[in-house]
């Protein structure tokens, strides 16, 4: 039987993901039950990128569950001097029982994928970042309750992983995500086509403006992520330049409404993308999110490594 894996959320169905929230949710207020869940299972995390939550949470996660984590850098690897990533998904799947792996284009953690005969995590690609996300709405539940439906999430930014991840989510949750951006870095139209037939089923809607402070008015959630993804630092100066109009600070927090949480998945880069006032002020929940992720992997690796 082919081996289910975690790429994006996107082939998941809304019960898949309310489901995976719900464990997420009892693993983190009772983690003794799941302390031998993983008894005996290793689990790959291979990074080509850097990483502080990524490969903290899913080392502690595995350990937690009573399995073995197994750092490996990419450049450790005969990966790094040419051997092909289908080879190298061949033989992790002879030693271990997951691969978690952060990879630069999303068509490396596909190949993984179609070579592996264990499961495969994306902990962040290029295109989409999923464990960061269910965490983020395990956090939004436990702000607003199980039921997100029609909650208005507005993330202020570039349309990247995070923002795709996002809307991936979303609209299997029925949660408005709206993108206040600069032209030049909003969603590709095709992409939002893409998710318009199931945004429409499950009572989502997913909005692209201009301008930040008429995007974000209502908002129950403001989300913002770095400028400049990792893999982008030759486009950093440029970036800062167009996105500048876009920091979340006092003032955009103000229009959005008293009501309105900040959000970041961290690293953040503290007065370019988010003021020090917003990512510390009672509002902000950054940390939540940081925390979520151990308990949303847990959740992600007890399915698809224990079952
Ligand atoms: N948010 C996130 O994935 O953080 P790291 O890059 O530190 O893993
Ligand atoms: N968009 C960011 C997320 C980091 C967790 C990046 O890809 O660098």
């Amino acid at each position: 039987m082919e081996p289910k894996h975690l790429l994006t959320l996107r082939p998941y169905s809304s019960d898949e993901i309310k489901s995976l929230l719900t464990f997420a949710a009892a693993i983190k207020s009772e983690p003794e039950k799941y302390t031998s869940a993983l008894t005996g299972k290793t689990l790959a995390m291979l990074f080509q990128k850097r990483s502080t939550r990524t490969r903290v949470s899913f080392e502690v996660g595995m350990l937690q569950l009573g399995g073995r984590p197994l750092f490996l850098s990419g450049d450790d690897l005969q990966l790094g001097r040419g051997e092909t990533i289908g080879d190298t998904a061949r033989v992790l799947s002879r030693y271990v029982d997951g691969i978690m792996a952060r990879v630069y284009g999303h068509d490396s953690i596909e190949e993984l994928a179609a070579n592996a005969t264990v499961p495969v995590i994306n902990g962040l690609s290029d295109w989409s970042h999923p464990c960061q996300i269910l965490a983020d709405y395990q956090t939004i539940q436990e702000l607003y309750g199980e039921d997100l439906t029609g909650r208005k999430l507005v993330y202020v930014g570039d349309a990247n992983n995070v923002y795709r991840s996002l809307v991936f989510g979303g609209i299997k949750l029925g949660v408005h995500v709206a993108i206040a951006a600069p032209a030049e870095f909003q969603p590709d139209p095709s992409f939002i086509e893409s998710v318009r037939d199931e945004a429409q089923r499950t009572g989502s809607r997913v909005e692209v403006f201009a301008d930040p402070q008429e995007a974000v008015t209502g908002a129950d959630v403001i989300y913002t992520d770095v400028w400049t993804s990792m893999g982008q630092e030759e486009e950093q100066e440029h970036r800062r330049k167009v996105f500048a109009p876009y920091q979340v600070n006092a003032k955009l927090m103000a229009v959005a409404g008293p009501q309105a949480k900040f959000m970041h998945c961290l690293p953040a880069h503290r007065g370019e993308e988010v003021t020090s006032e917003v990512a510390d002020s009672p509002a902000s929940v950054i940390f939540d999110q940081a925390e979520n992720r151990l308990h949303a992997q847990k959740a992600v690796l007890v399915r698809l490594l224990g079952e």
